[in-house]
């Protein structure tokens, strides 16, 4: 089978189009034809190597964390699905790989596509779908009326992050480009604040629940504007020392990240504040009820753009320039 490969970590460059070994299912493995694969910026991460302290990677390396597309073989010990079958599907980090013709997924992560969407639509939600459900749900516990801040929410995580917040109930108020202002409004934001001119810190009020997808800088100045015994989880920047010790990294490694973190740290004290970096996991049962909210057409996939396969690297390269609207899909024909 065809798929987009490196040898080593580095740019765009190491990535390359080749003939490999398709894989056979094992116990709990689907086979998965591959329809669509969605791009995150993860993607570009694991390619430099810039997570190489958090996911072990082997090479040939595969990019690609989720998909959407048919079964066509099943492992032993899977009952829930059979060859046929349409899923889509976030893949265990430690075994990713869907720029390619087929891939394995673990049928416990896996979930029926909903008929309604196209393979390119379904394949634009399991990363970002999990990480807003895992944020909003599992950790801030996101209520009606909470008020709620979600950093870029013209990105793949913030227009689904923001439909979410809206279906639960909370009052949504998101940083944006003036000129995704109207899209972010129909997605249910009440508030759009441009960041490319104005400090949110003046502009928002004090919140329940922030998702920071920048870390840094706007994270620490996040902590302005949640309220005392808020929740703060960020996605994007560094990893803190709780999240390194519980993920069992090396003991300088929990040491620098605590450090690094120090202020934030200090800040969340100050507003007694739950901090938490998340690194979002994959979970069947919890697309499953992501695949229910779609099928009602409570949530709607937001693509800015699809490639076909042969233009994975361009793919890529327009994801990592960072201003993506939406979801990137690659699609491959069948
Ligand atoms: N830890 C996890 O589990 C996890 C999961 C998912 C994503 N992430 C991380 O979260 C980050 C966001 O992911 P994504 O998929 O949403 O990225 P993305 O789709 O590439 O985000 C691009 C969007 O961000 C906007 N943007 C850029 N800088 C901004 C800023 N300072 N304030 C407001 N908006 C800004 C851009 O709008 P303009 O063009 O108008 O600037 C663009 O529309 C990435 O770093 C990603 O790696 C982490």
């Amino acid at each position: 089978m065809k798929a987009f490969a490196q040898d080593r970590y580095g740019g765009p460059e190491v990535v390359s189009l080749r003939e490999v070994t398709e894989p056979r299912p094992g116990p709990g493995d689907l086979l998965v034809d591959i329809r669509a694969a969605s791009v995150n910026p993860v993607d570009f991460k694991i390619r430099s190597g810039t997570l190489k302290r958090l996911i072990k990677d082997s090479f040939p390396l595969i990019l690609g964390c989720d998909c959407s597309g048919e079964v066509v073989a099943v492992g032993d010990g899977v009952t829930k699905f059979v060859p046929g079958d349409q899923i889509f599907a976030r893949l265990r980090k430690e075994r990713i790989g869907t720029f390619a013709e087929r891939v394995l997924v673990d049928a416990v992560f896996a979930a029926k596509k909903p008929a309604s969407l196209s393979h390119a639509e379904a394949a634009s939600i399991p990363l970002v779908g999990l990480t807003s459900w895992q944020a909003l749900i599992g950790i801030g516990h996101v209520e009606p009326g909470a008020r709620v801040l979600i950093h870029a929410g013209s990105g793949g995580v913030g227009t689904f992050a923001i439909q979410l917040a809206k279906h639960l109930g909370a009052v949504v108020t998101t940083t944006a480009s003036t000129k995704h202002h109207a899209l972010l409004t129909r997605l249910g934001a009440a508030h759009v604040v441009d960041y490319r001119t104005c400090r949110f810190e003046d502009a928002v009020d004090l919140c329940d629940f922030i998702l920071d997808t920048q870390g840094g800088e706007t994270l620490e100045r996040s902590f302005k504007v949640v309220k005392k015994g808020g929740v703060v989880v960020t996605i994007g920047g560094s990893p803190d020392a709780t999240f390194a010790k519980a993920w069992g990294l090396p003991t300088w490694i929990v040491w620098a990240l605590r450090l690094l973190m120090r202020n934030v740290t200090r800040l969340a004290r100050e507003k007694n504040a739950h901090f938490e970096y998340l690194f979002m996991r994959p979970d069947g049962a919890e697309l499953e009820r992501i695949a229910a909210l779609l099928r009602s057409g409570a949530l709607v996939p937001v693509i800015d753009r699809t490639f076909p396969f042969e233009e994975t690297r361009e793919a890529l390269a327009y994801v990592e320039s960072g201003r993506a609207v939406g979801k990137v899909v690659i699609v491959q024909e069948r």
